[in-house]
């Protein structure tokens, strides 16, 4: 359903909540190429967004006209295994305490982000957005997907009951500039990239990657994705989570083999069976968002090179240094095992 409303107002007060994340700061420049003038932001040691008074006095003081919730809890197999209990009280909180205080302080519009691993495990291929709730999820990342799920579900509850303007996007598997590269923390794409650029760094030839090599995955860029929030947020006002892809999958070989001849042409791929593997198949139908006018413009290929060549720009600078933000990334240079 479109809007039939006018785009929102480039003028607004505007809040990306989780500005400093991969998604936050491609949100930022895509607003800002946009001609956005009213952007707020709060850092974490500003405004812990999972503390409903802090964040209700945050909202009260600032007002924001529209939100983009795109601040979480987040990362790969490993970081979801190992820290269950965060994944889900983080991102509950997080996504209960801005919902409800955009419609407690007025704001018109808000947009929350779901995430494709919260269709069910085995759920048909493509996936559509009636795919929810029909199955069993995934156990390498329940904790994580029942609270995504819980963001929606209350997106369409304050629709039901009080008439508010809150939608949601579902991004399929995302990267792009500014991305997690930490080894112990990072979804597989930046993984790889960190993988094979550490072995070429150290003249190894051979580089691991977790499980068979067969789930099939679907990646989109950070920059496709804010475009097709910002377009969202002008066009879209229907209760149902929107799917956001590019429609395209390829196996985990594959893109193993595609940053091995961008970043280290000639490595051996040796894959450990016995890491596990995930999901078969994740792949998103997203007939629903090219219905509306949007479809992805930033091939694998040409996103992977740009990636890789902002990884490098940053990488010499984290070595060395604990975990830290900079504005844009996370990079990190501890860790030692990959996810998928
Ligand atoms: N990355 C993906 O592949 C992917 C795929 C599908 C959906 N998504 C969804 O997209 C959203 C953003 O993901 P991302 O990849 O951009 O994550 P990210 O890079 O880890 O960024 C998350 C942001 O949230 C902020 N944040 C986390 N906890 C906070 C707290 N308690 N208080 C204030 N701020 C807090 C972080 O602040 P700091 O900078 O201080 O850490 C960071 O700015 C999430 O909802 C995620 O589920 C991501």
């Amino acid at each position: 359903m479109t809007s039939g409303q006018p785009p929102i107002d480039r003028t607004a007060r505007i809040f990306v909540a989780g500005h400093r994340g991969l998604v936050g700061s491609a949100i930022i420049r895509r607003l800002e190429s946009d001609g956005f003038t009213n952007i707020l932001t709060a850092s974490r040691d500003q405004l812990d967004l999972r503390d409903q008074a802090a964040v209700n006095y945050w909202f009260r003081a600032n007002r924001p006209e529209h939100v983009f919730l795109v601040a979480g809890t987040v990362g790969g197999i490993m970081a979801n295994s190992t820290r269950p209990a965060e994944f889900i009280y983080d991102n509950l909180m997080i996504h209960a305490t801005v919902v409800d205080a955009a419609h407690r302080f007025g704001s018109d519009k808000l947009l929350y982000l779901g995430s494709s691993c919260i269709y069910p495990r085995l759920a048909e291929q493509p996936m559509t957005e009636s795919a929810l709730l029909t199955g069993e999820l995934e156990p390498t990342n329940e904790p994580y997907a029942i609270a995504k799920i819980a963001g929606i579900k209350l997106c369409q509850a304050y629709r039901r009951q009080f008439g508010s303007r809150f939608i949601s996007a579902m991004p399929t598997n995302l990267y792009g500039p500014g991305d997690n590269f930490d080894l112990e923390s990072s979804h597989v794409l930046p993984a790889m990239i960190r993988k094979f650029d550490d072995a070429r760094r150290s003249g190894v030839q051979t580089v691991q990657i977790w499980g068979s090599g067969t789930p099939r995955r679907e990646f989109l860029h950070v920059d496709d994705l804010a475009d097709a929030c910002l377009f969202l947020m002008d066009n879209y006002e229907g209760e149902s989570h929107i799917n956001v892809g590019t429609g395209l999958d390829l196996s985990i070989l594959e893109l193993a083999e595609m940053v091995r001849d961008l970043v280290h042409p000639g490595a051996t791929i040796q894959l450990d069976r016995t890491k596990p593997d995930g999901t078969p198949r994740k792949l998103l139908d997203v007939s629903a968002l090219s219905a509306l006018g949007w479809s992805a413009s930033i091939p694998l290929r040409n996103g992977l090179e740009s990636t890789y060549r902002w990884y490098l720009d940053h990488a010499e600078e984290a070595r060395g240094l604990p975990m830290q933000r900079t504005s844009a990334a996370a990079v990190n240079v501890g860790g030692v095992a990959s996810t998928i």
